[in-house]
């Protein structure tokens, strides 16, 4: 069956109450649109533990700063409602900006501290709009879980502390990196790599995996593996390092010394050609 588009608020609103008084659970899956097999994967974990899933498709103009890509950005509608259909998605939420921020907008949200490192120090402002907009997100559709990707691991870290920190009643579930055969994570910016580039892009995941390896084989020094990334991805031409970072995966500080049983994060955030592309590998 096709899912229900809403666009305004009070569609939204009604259409999530009538599922809520049949007794449904509900999840949500805050999307920006083109949709890919990452995307996929968190509407059927949704669809695994819910009753009604509905999915935003919101190219979400806070989250963007002044020179990044917010009007090429792509937006292929027709084909994401297709794939939210497949998929079993119960009511697609795609509003115009004006729907969420109208012209007399004031109110962000910070999560300081978690907000400012990583992409946040390359992308000012950019979590700032993401907490915003989840957080409106969450009042609107008020599930019962949401579901983000640990692709965007930060991402994940800023929107549990927030959901923590502001008593938020949504529990935050999150679904492993989908990768295409080579190794490269999905991502909607995928798209914008020429052929050459989207060869080269397979070595940020290789040096993941060879830090990772690294660690496992007994490296203790947090510098160290910092500087290996840094070589490995600098010997691939074109490719320009925006941060490797090897950093406590709760507070995102830098480690030191890696501490067996203490979780780690390795993020890699490389720019090809005008693309930023970012992955990351959690150490538990
Ligand atoms: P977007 O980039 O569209 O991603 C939507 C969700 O899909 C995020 O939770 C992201 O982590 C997840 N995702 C993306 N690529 C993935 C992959 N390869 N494997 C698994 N999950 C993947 O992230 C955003 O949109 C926005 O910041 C948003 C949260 C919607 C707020 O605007």
């Amino acid at each position: 069956m096709k899912p229900a588009v809403v666009a305004e608020i009070e569609p939204l609103r009604a259409v999530v109450a009538e599922a809520r008084r049949k007794g449904q659970t509900i999840g949500l899956v805050p999307t920006m649109g083109a949709l890919h097999d990452g995307h996929r994967s968190l509407i059927e974990a949704a669809r695994g533990r819910n009753d009604f899933v509905v999915v935003s498709i919101f190219v979400n103009p806070t989250q963007f700063g002044p020179n990044e890509d917010l009007q090429r950005y792509p937006r292929p509608l027709a084909t994401d409602l297709e794939l939210c259909r497949q998929a079993g998605v119960d009511l697609v939420f795609h509003p115009r900006p004006e729907v969420v921020y109208p012209p007399d907008y004031r109110s962000y949200v910070e999560v300081t501290g978690l907000q400012d490192v990583l992409c946040g120090a390359s992308r000012p402002g950019h979590f700032r709009g993401v907490a915003t907009v989840v957080l409106k997100l969450f009042h609107l559709v008020q599930p019962d879980r949401a579901y983000f990707g640990q692709k965007d691991a930060q991402q994940v870290r800023i929107v549990q502390q927030m959901v923590k920190d502001l008593n938020v009643p949504v529990e935050v579930c999150v679904c492993p990196t989908v990768r295409e055969t080579d190794g490269l994570a999905l991502s909607s910016r995928n798209a914008y790599l020429d052929a050459g580039e989207r060869r080269l892009a397979t070595v940020v995941y290789r040096t993941l995996i060879e830090a990772r390896r690294s660690i496992e084989g007994g490296e203790r020094s947090a510098a160290a593996i910092r500087e290996r990334m840094r070589e490995r991805i600098g010997a691939a031409p074109g490719a320009v390092v925006d941060y490797a970072a090897v950093v406590d995966a709760e507070t995102l500080c830098e480690a030191t010394e890696i501490e067996p049983g203490r979780p780690l994060l390795l993020a890699l955030a490389v720019k090809f050609g005008g693309t930023r592309l970012i992955d990351n590998l959690l150490i538990p």
